[in-house]
């Protein structure tokens, strides 16, 4: 499938969507949200890929909304159009693996993309941002309540008032990032942790994704039911039986997805 601001190549499993609008650093402007959810769940359904990489360039994941596109928009237009909900509902609802690989800039929807994944590996000059303070707007897709997850109260604040930006170091002590690696090794780095995860049975790594964000969204003895409910559900499956007479038998495990 061709796209006019994504690149998707598949290849051992895995995905790689590459954002591809370099004239505006990635900016998520409407066209390319809608091909990024669109492409999401093109792949979520096909067979050939197990895990999904997103990507910008090695100097930019994305520079945030595209403010050309946005700055004449009225409260009505963004509200009846209930700008970018859509997509970023379509990007969170896939239940395969994605992980974001981030180098360069993720400020402000870049940044906010990013924490829709599930988990970011950062090349050693990412930088994290949201800046949307600066332009009169705050975040809108998530960034107040996402980054204060994943960083807390304080440092979440800190981010959005004053608009400056995280480094990579910054951003894995804070726990916004899983890895930061170097820049020249990001892609060699999220395309092996794609493949490591590629291999696990595609049942027990939908409910994993399933189970860490009920975190999320539940009291924690409703996320400890779910979690134990899930754990005890995948004693049904084959893989489970697999999986645990692969280790007995110390051998690698044939998933089959069943
Ligand atoms: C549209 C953008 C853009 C953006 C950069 N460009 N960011 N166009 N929307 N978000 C364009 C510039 O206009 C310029 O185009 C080209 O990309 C290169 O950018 P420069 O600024 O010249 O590059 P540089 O000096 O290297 O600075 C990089 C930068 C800066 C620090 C990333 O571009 C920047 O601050 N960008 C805006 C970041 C931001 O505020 N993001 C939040 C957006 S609001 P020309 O044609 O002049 O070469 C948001 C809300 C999300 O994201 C909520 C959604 C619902």
């Amino acid at each position: 499938m061709a796209y006019e601001t994504l690149l998707v190549e598949v290849e051992d499993d895995v995905a790689v969507v590459r954002l591809n609008r370099p004239e505006a650093l990635n900016a998520l402007n409407q066209k390319l949200m809608r091909e990024l959810a669109e492409a999401l769940a093109a792949l979520d359904a096909d067979p050939a890929v197990r895990c999904v990489v997103l990507t910008g360039s090695d100097k930019v994941f994305a520079a945030g909304a595209d403010i050309r596109e946005m700055s004449q928009k009225s409260f009505v237009e963004m509200f009846t159009e209930d700008f970018f909900t859509p997509e970023s509902d379509a990007i969170t609802r896939v239940r395969k693996p994605v992980i974001a690989a981030v180098a360069g800039y993720a400020l402000g929807g870049g940044c906010e993309l990013a924490m829709m994944c599930d988990f970011i590996i950062a090349a050693d000059n990412a930088k994290f941002g949201q800046p949307e303070i600066n332009l009169g707007v705050v975040a809108g897709i998530g960034g107040t309540q996402r980054l204060t997850r994943l960083v807390g109260k304080s440092k979440a604040m800190d981010m959005h008032l004053t608009g400056r930006f995280m480094d990579a170091a910054e951003a894995e002590r804070a726990g916004l990032v899983s890895r930061v690696v170097p820049a020249k090794n990001l892609m060699e780095e999220a395309r092996a942790a794609a493949r490591k995860i590629a291999e696990k049975s595609a049942l027990t790594t939908m409910v994993v994704k399933e189970s860490v964000n009920r975190s999320y969204e539940t009291t924690l003895r409703e996320g400890l039911l779910f979690e134990r409910r899930a754990f005890h559900a995948l004693f049904a499956t084959e893989d489970q039986k697999e999986g645990m007479a692969a280790f007995v038998e110390k051998r690698t495990p044939q998933f089959r997805d069943r």
